[in-house]
């Protein structure tokens, strides 16, 4: 938000002095406050108004809500809920697995871009843990919303 009240101050500024160099300088702009308008707006003054706003408002405003936050694996973006189960993931089940969308790199557990697991078998592993002689996952590491978001997660970005 404040970067978008720092460019709208300039976007201001320079629509100003557009505006101004456009009717012949601070000596016509003078004429224009003290006469009254001198003349109409040209549909060019409109024109490059509107391309000022453009490319110094609208562009800058769509980088800055953007945000890298929001960047998923191959250009993707998360929504916000994805965004959620990436923290949840990062929290607590990086540390044993592996997951290039998370920069996870843990050995202990499944290689989570290899198993590819759907939402439901994963829900399952978080549920009831896992101890099948391959190393130990503790049950309820999260439950209930907390649970599928996670769950979710890892099954839009692994393997991707
Ligand atoms: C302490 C280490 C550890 C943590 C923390 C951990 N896991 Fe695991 N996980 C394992 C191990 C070890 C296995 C494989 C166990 C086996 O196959 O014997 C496993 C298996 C899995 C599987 C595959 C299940 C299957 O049936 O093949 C999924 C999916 C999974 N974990 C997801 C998660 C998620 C999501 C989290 C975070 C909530 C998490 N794990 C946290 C160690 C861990």
């Amino acid at each position: 938000m404040a970067a978008i009240a720092f460019l709208s101050f300039f976007i201001a500024l320079g629509l100003g002095v557009v505006l101004v160099a456009m009717r012949g300088g601070p000596r016509g702009m003078r004429d224009t406050l003290e006469r009254g308008r001198r003349r109409p707006l040209h549909a060019g003054e409109f024109a490059v108004a509107g391309a000022i706003v453009l490319f110094g408002l609208i562009v800058p405003a769509v980088v800055v809500t953007s945000d890298q936050a929001a960047a998923g694996p191959g250009g993707t973006t998360l929504s916000a809920d994805l965004q959620e189960g990436r923290s949840l993931f990062n929290q607590k089940c990086a540390t044993c697995h592996a997951l290039d969308a998370s920069g996870a790199v843990g050995r202990v557990g499944t290689d989570l871009d290899v198993l590819a697991p759907t939402v439901g078998l994963t829900l399952n592993a978080i549920e009831e843990g896992r101890a099948r002689g391959q190393g130990q996952m503790p049950a309820d590491l999260y439950e209930g919303e907390e649970a599928k978001l996670v769950a979710q997660y890892v099954a839009a970005v692994a393997g991707r």
